[in-house]
């Protein structure tokens, strides 16, 4: 979820999303603001709002959280001026809320604080519609509020051990539900349209839950979770699609301290579409260079706090895979053995 940052990309969102409304038809999407367009015509430029949610949209409660919406434009027309617009979609009633309204020049700076579970849902920043005849790209977040106990059901990736899929590339999201109720649904964010709906097609069976997607876009960060009819819910999984061939396996929930984590980068051929991992790979951990291997995979033993970041891998000719967040969680029973272990230390002493 987050957003590119450089002007030459938000062309390419512009080029993206051009393409993408020329190829299906065009479906009533709320915060998407566009007029006729003729398709012969380039784009010379594109506006679009820019968002950014410090220090991070995935937070604990009692946190405090900063958004801001700008807007953001690669064409040199300086009279293209709109006013902003920060709306929000809570999560527990799915209704939209005007939080602020700005003059585009000054931009807005809403702060969250103390964040509590009520303020989960989507944020989007949004031109106030006085631009008619062009394309505003709108951005999205959603702020996620972790559980602060174990969550009731579990979810993860079922059909492949990643969570970065390649283009029109199949995957299944599964939930493990605590009970027999069918009061359970997987619920999706769609990062590109802002909007939570239903995961389609689900299927329930012997306490677990399921839901095959395919992606059809040019990329999108989106989050599952399963919800209850009575408001249980498990915790969020990020899942990246991309139009790039290469992608990165990680083990795709957070991992416990001492676990041997496996980084895989795989490249998707464009012809046959199989995945190969024989080759060069550069491995990245917070935009520094990590790791140079020859087999496309490389293992972090015994991972600490310090492990912990966000990883991506270079395929020589094909670039970059898209940034992959890789949590790592203390395990208590050893934070235990090791107090044991000093108090015996510190009794010999
Ligand atoms: C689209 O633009 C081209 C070139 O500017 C023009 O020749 C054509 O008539 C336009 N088509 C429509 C449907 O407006
Ligand atoms: C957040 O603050 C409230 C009020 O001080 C407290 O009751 C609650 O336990 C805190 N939550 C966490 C996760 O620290
Ligand atoms: C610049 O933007 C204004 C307002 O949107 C528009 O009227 C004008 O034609 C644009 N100028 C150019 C050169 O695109
Ligand atoms: C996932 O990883 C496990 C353990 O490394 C392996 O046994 C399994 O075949 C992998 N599954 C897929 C779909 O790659
Ligand atoms: C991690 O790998 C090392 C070396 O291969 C092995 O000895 C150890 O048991 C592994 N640890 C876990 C938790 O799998
Ligand atoms: C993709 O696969 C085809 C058929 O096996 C092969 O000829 C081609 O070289 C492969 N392309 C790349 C970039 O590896
Ligand atoms: C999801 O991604 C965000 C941003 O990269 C990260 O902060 C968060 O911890 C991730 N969540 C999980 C469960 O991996």
């Amino acid at each position: 979820m987050k957003p590119p940052p450089a002007s030459g990309l938000l062309f390419c969102i512009f080029a993206a999303v051009g393409l993408f409304y020329s190829v299906i038809p065009r479906s009533p999407i709320h915060d998407v603001q566009r007029r006729q367009i003729n398709s012969s015509q380039k784009y010379s430029g594109g506006i679009g709002t820019k968002m950014t949610v410090l220090p991070s949209w995935y937070i604990s409660e009692n946190d405090t959280v900063e958004i801001n919406c700008f807007m953001h434009t690669d064409t040199s027309n300086k009279s293209d001026k709109m006013d902003l617009q920060l709306v929000w979609t809570s999560l527990h009633t799915k209704t939209k809320k005007v939080l602020m309204s700005q003059r585009a020049s000054i931009g807005i700076f809403y702060v969250l604080n103390p964040v509590t579970h009520e303020h989960q849902g989507v944020y989007t920043c949004r031109g106030d519609g006085s631009l008619p005849d062009i394309y505003v790209h709108t951005w999205h977040y959603f702020i996620w509020v972790d559980a602060d106990s174990s969550p009731p059901a579990s979810i993860d990736v079922i059909s492949h051990n990643r969570s970065q899929f390649a283009n029109r590339e199949e995957f299944t999201i599964g939930c493990q539900l605590p009970d027999d109720n069918n009061q359970w649904k997987m619920m999706r964010f769609d990062s590109w349209v802002g909007t939570i709906a239903e995961c389609p097609n689900q299927v329930t069976s012997d306490r677990h839950l399921s839901c095959t997607s395919r992606s059809a876009l040019p990329w999108a960060d989106d989050l599952y979770w399963c919800e209850s009819a009575a408001g249980d819910r498990t915790n969020a999984l990020n899942v990246t699609t991309t139009v790039v061939m290469v992608v990165l396996e990680t083990p795709t929930l957070p991992v416990w301290e001492g676990n041997n984590v496996t980084l895989r980068c795989l490249y998707r051929n464009r012809t046959t579409k199989e995945f190969t991992t024989k080759f060069r790979t550069v491995f990245y951990k917070d935009d520094r260079l990590k790791f140079v291997t020859n087999g496309a995979s490389v293992t972090l033993p015994s991972v600490t706090k310090a492990d912990e970041g966000l990883y991506k891998c270079r395929h020589p000719e094909e670039g970059l895979s898209p940034i992959r967040w890789i949590g790592v969680k203390a395990r208590p029973d050893v934070a235990q053995k090791s107090d044991v272990l000093h108090q015996s230390s510190t009794r010999t002493l």
